[in-house]
């Protein structure tokens, strides 16, 4: 496995497989893997000749009062796990390699300017889009992939990266890949090491709740308010438990829907304790 630290080193690699005809694909990550993660470059491996991975905390997608300095980090455990699932190379650049301009600084940005990105996450953090963006659409560019690979935990940044390709006209396409779960139902996530076992617990509820939404509307329930409705008091049982936000969505557009239909997004943000966990399901009708 390669590891480049410059956007030359991979422009060079990448210009060399093209040369051999080969197909590219892309997962973004900010490292700390799981294997939820891991998830995303098996399938990646199924579908592209090579696989390239971004190890980068990206700090223009972290709001003043988050967590960019103490986000977990272990390049060395994530480049043999990256090793492992057949990763041919991991592009590790620094702050000032991807924002030249230093301190994690930019002036140009990439930004739905719509309501998509202030809704559900964007509403507590309302940059967190406009860097996550950026950074995609400079990955982009960087590695030209012919596939990128994005989890379905995070739905909204999902769709919005769906809907920067397609604004943007870039040629990749966007394979969105299913959430994984701890064996306890857990959604897999760099932020549940912050949980200490007792939240862990706690945390629980957030995986519980999405599996009572998913029963409701199994059952034939089509209101959306009532769907959320019954998950927030579900998840009020829970005293570690602090609901930033439950929401149905239009899957695509992010916008609130009241009644459920295919493609509905049901997602929620929950704190347990310190840490704000996300979950979500899509209705498929
Ligand atoms: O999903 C993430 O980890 C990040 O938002 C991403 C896509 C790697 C951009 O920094």
């Amino acid at each position: 496995m390669i590891i480049a630290t410059t956007t030359s080193e991979v422009r060079g690699q990448v210009q060399k497989w093209r040369q051999a005809g080969l197909t590219i694909g892309l997962v973004p990550t900010m490292g700390y893997l799981h294997e939820g993660r891991a998830s995303l470059v098996d399938k990646a491996v199924t579908l592209c000749d090579k696989v390239v991975v971004s190890d980068f905390v990206n700090p223009t997608q972290f709001g003043p009062n988050e967590d960019l300095e103490t986000y977990p980090r272990d390049f060395k455990r994530d480049c043999a796990l990256l090793e492992e699932h057949g990763c041919a190379l991991v592009f590790h650049p620094s702050a000032d390699e991807m924002y030249p301009d230093g301190n994690g600084k930019t002036d140009t940005y990439v930004e739905i300017l719509d309501e998509m990105p202030r809704q559900l996450c964007g509403k507590t953090c309302p940059i967190h889009f406009r860097g996550g963006c950026t950074i995609v659409a400079k990955l982009f560019n960087i590695v030209t992939p012919d596939k990128a690979f994005f989890g379905q935990k995070d739905a909204q940044q999902l769709a919005i990266i769906r809907r920067m390709v397609r604004d943007l006209s870039y040629g990749v396409e966007i394979v969105g890949c299913p959430i994984v779960r701890e064996t306890d139902g857990l959604a897999k996530s760099s932020r549940n090491t912050y949980l200490t076992s007792a939240e862990h617990q706690a945390a629980l509820i957030l995986s519980k709740s999405i599996f009572l939404g998913q029963k409701l509307v199994a059952d034939g329930e089509k209101d959306a308010d009532k769907i959320v409705a019954a998950m927030e008091a579900n998840i009020k049982t829970e005293p570690l438990a602090k609901i930033d936000y439950v929401s149905a969505v239009d899957g695509i557009t992010m916008m609130p829907v009241h009644m459920i239909g295919n493609g509905t997004l049901v997602a929620m943000a929950v704190y347990i304790g310190k840490v704000r966990l996300i979950d979500n399901f899509i209705v498929e009708e």
